[in-house]
């Protein structure tokens, strides 16, 4: 059963933010047409268990790790950078599995994070005007007429660089590459802390002999150690393609099949909104960006319209408040999501509060700030009763220079030597490695101050 009054296309009377200007509506409903024909690149069982999983995480049993690109780029669906950054992913919840002892839930932003929100819909440079860049589904970010003119087709383009990136996670996620007893498909590649390398070595040590001591005691083979499941999100934009990916299962149901968790980004999550209309009627859960300027209120509002059954797991709250915003607004958040009876996931996103502009341009995020919203989001959870189930994270598997500190202290004057992201700075997979240790370092910190 659908929701009332709702349909795959009833987001179209409302206000529909962040839409690219396109020229020709004809145009758009003819890519559309075809992209409804197409498979889709998910299933319903799959999302259903994701749900599952991630009600359980808004409980304290599992722990959710979300992250990738802040935008995939066409031309870097590529084997390397998609097997580096599951790498990345697999080492960070390994990381966290043995650290925090719970299951992780792992959830890329790739297979279709291809549109971008922005703040301004034009760009100025040398005196000529232009639409800004909106992600490759919608235009390219070099500065020309044509480039950045918003082209439909570039959604088929979204869908068959989707399709091709998810059969590739899924068939390095099946075995071999993430089978737990070779671990050494997933080497260190760039990381240079000796430190780090050698924590996680004992970490790798310590799975390989609970895995054989488990085989020798047990007469059976223990399931799924050779096999690793990757569940995929991106933030549902662009609505036309999110409609034509919008399919009933047998029941009358309607789920996302583009997608396991779309989100809503910040500047769509309004009540009276065509995002919150089109997401209200999908069986996915789904995320929502929680920014400082949120009206609890409209919060609750938009909770009312998305989740009238107050489901566990249906919605995950992804907190991105900046380190100097946290400790303000938190505790509020929180205080009127639990009254409102919603049994929300709470997550928190510590790159997206945490952006500066430096003076020439470039936009980074300093490793400390990241790490300082995420400790806090993890104590001001603790302290209102309510629980922080995982972390939401732009990064690469690639040794770019897009954000400072870290272990190999980057800074700013480093940033130059291999910034590639055309929208938001990424962790580079040394940076994201030791945010895991980090984690880790916090929840046990915590445990052994409620035991002491
Ligand atoms: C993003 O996740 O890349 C993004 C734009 O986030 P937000 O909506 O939280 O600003
Ligand atoms: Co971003």
């Amino acid at each position: 059963m659908s929701a009332a009054g709702w349909s795959p296309a009833s987001w179209r009377s409302f206000d529909a933010r962040q839409q690219p200007p396109f020229e020709d509506e004809a145009d758009v409903r003819r890519v559309q047409e075809q992209l409804s024909m197409f498979p889709p690149l998910v299933t319903p069982w799959e999302v259903d268990r994701l749900q599952t999983h991630l009600a359980e995480a808004s409980l304290g049993k599992r722990f959710l790790l979300q992250g990738g690109d802040c935008a995939e780029r066409f031309d870097e669906c590529r084997p390397d950078i998609i097997a580096n950054r599951l790498k990345v992913l697999l080492q960070m919840s390994l990381v966290l599995i043995y650290g925090i002892r719970l299951p992780v839930i792992r959830v890329g932003r790739f297979a279709g994070q291809y549109a971008k929100p922005r703040s301004a819909d034009f760009e100025g440079q040398n005196g000529q005007r232009l639409p800004t860049y909106r992600g490759d589904m919608v235009n390219s970010p070099e500065f020309g007429r044509s480039e950045r003119r918003a082209a439909p087709e570039r959604m088929l383009t979204a869908y068959e660089r989707s399709a091709m990136t998810l059969n590739y996670v899924r068939a390095l996620g099946e075995g071999g590459f993430a089978d737990l007893h070779h671990p050494e498909y997933w080497d260190l590649g760039f990381v240079t802390s000796d430190r780090m390398r050698e924590e996680y070595q004992t970490i790798v040590d310590a799975i390989l002999d609970a895995l054989r001591f488990m085989e020798a005691v047990s007469p059976n083979p223990i399931s799924e150690t050779d096999r690793v499941q990757f569940f995929t999100s991106h933030e549902a934009l662009l609505l036309p393609y999110e409609e034509a990916f919008t399919r009933p299962d047998g029941r009358n149901a309607y789920y996302n099949l583009s997608t396991h968790f779309p989100w809503i980004g910040k500047r769509t999550n309004t009540p009276d909104g065509a995002h919150v209309e089109y997401i209200r009627g999908l069986r996915n859960p789904i995320g929502l960006k929680v920014g400082p300027d949120q009206s609890p209120g409209d919060l609750v509002k938009v909770l009312d319209h998305i989740d009238p059954d107050n489901v566990p797991g249906r919605v995950t709250l992804i907190t991105r408040l900046g380190a100097n915003a946290i400790e303000q607004s938190l505790p509020r958040l929180i205080d009127v999501v639990s009254s409102s009876g919603h049994p929300v996931l709470w997550i928190c996103d510590p790159m997206h509060g945490n952006t500066l502009t430096l003076d020439n341009g470039l936009k980074t995020r300093r490793f400390e700030h990241i790490l300082a919203e995420l400790e806090q989001a993890f104590d001001i959870h603790h302290a209102c009763g309510s629980i922080l189930g995982g972390v939401h994270l732009e990064l690469t598997g690639e040794n770019v220079t897009e954000c400072t500190g870290g272990a190999r202290g980057l800074g700013e004057d480093d940033l130059l030597e291999a910034y590639e992201s055309q929208v938001d700075p990424r962790l580079n997979a040394e940076q994201s490695l030791e945010l895991a240790f980090s984690i880790v370092r916090k929840c046990r910190k915590m445990r052994s101050d409620l035991q002491g």
